[in-house]
């Protein structure tokens, strides 16, 4: 298993995670496209829901474990920014923890406005990278670790600029909040490993869990607009 197939799913079968989920696939409609669609949790979930539910992702081997966990559903190698569809041909377009990756996110907000039937209502999911808040017997390295993790990402800071991507690129009825997901357990450790810590950082980490002290809180950002007709 790949080591982001293994972040995803520690991070996805969290409670918290899964009603994030949940509050995403209001409004979508009856056919819904999920764009980085990853291994396919959220198709799965919004065909179990009633929906003709599409997922889009540009890793082969992503799509393979999609349609290995999730055979009854509709799944398609392609890129966020030239998608496998006809112009209006969904109701609902959904980026889980996508944005953050791609070199131009305008273009695959445009791509979802191309997609969208008039009406239909997209959602961009995703944490901001700036603002994990960890608890550490070592502060001044969890920043440095942290602002490191950050720097690493193409686009650390696109979540904040959600709302303004779908106002500035055909979208109106534009909402934005905050969700934050906290974790105390020993769930979140392969994420912390992930940002980076290791030794006596991460053995901190991992005696705070199993002394149930650990503390890692993670704001994500969930934006949703109407495409205008
Ligand atoms: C962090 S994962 C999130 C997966 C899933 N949305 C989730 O929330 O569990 C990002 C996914 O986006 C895919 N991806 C990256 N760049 C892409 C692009 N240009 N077009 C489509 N998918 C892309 C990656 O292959 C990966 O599966």
């Amino acid at each position: 298993m790949s080591t982001l197939l293994t972040l995803l799913d520690a991070f996805d079968d969290g409670t918290q995670a899964r009603s994030l989920r949940e509050h995403t696939y209001r409004a979508l409609g009856d056919t819904v496209v999920d764009v980085g669609c990853g291994s396919g949790r959220a198709v799965g979930e919004l065909a179990a829901r009633g929906a003709r539910a599409i997922g889009v992702d540009a890793d082969h081997d992503m799509i393979e474990v999609a349609i290995e966990r999730w055979p009854a559903s509709e799944f398609h190698v392609g890129d966020a920014t030239a998608l496998p569809l006809d112009d209006g041909s969904v109701t609902g377009y959904r980026a889980d923890k996508l944005l953050h990756d791609l070199p131009e996110p305008e273009l695959a907000v445009i791509e979802a406005r191309r997609v969208l039937a008039a009406n239909g209502r997209a959602v961009l999911i995703g944490q901001d990278w700036d603002s994990y808040a960890i608890d550490s017997d070592d502060p001044e390295l969890t920043r440095a670790l942290l602002r490191a993790r950050a720097d690493g990402v193409p686009q650390r800071w696109v979540a904040r600029g959600y709302r303004n991507l779908l106002l500035d690129n055909g979208f109106t009825d534009v909402t934005v909040e905050v969700r934050t997901i906290v974790w105390t357990d020993a769930t979140c450790l392969p994420m912390l490993a992930n940002i980076g810590g290791e030794g006596a950082w991460l053995d901190d980490q991992t005696a705070r869990a199993r002394d149930n002290r650990l503390f890692l809180a993670i704001p994500f950002i969930v934006a949703s607009g109407t495409r205008a007709g």
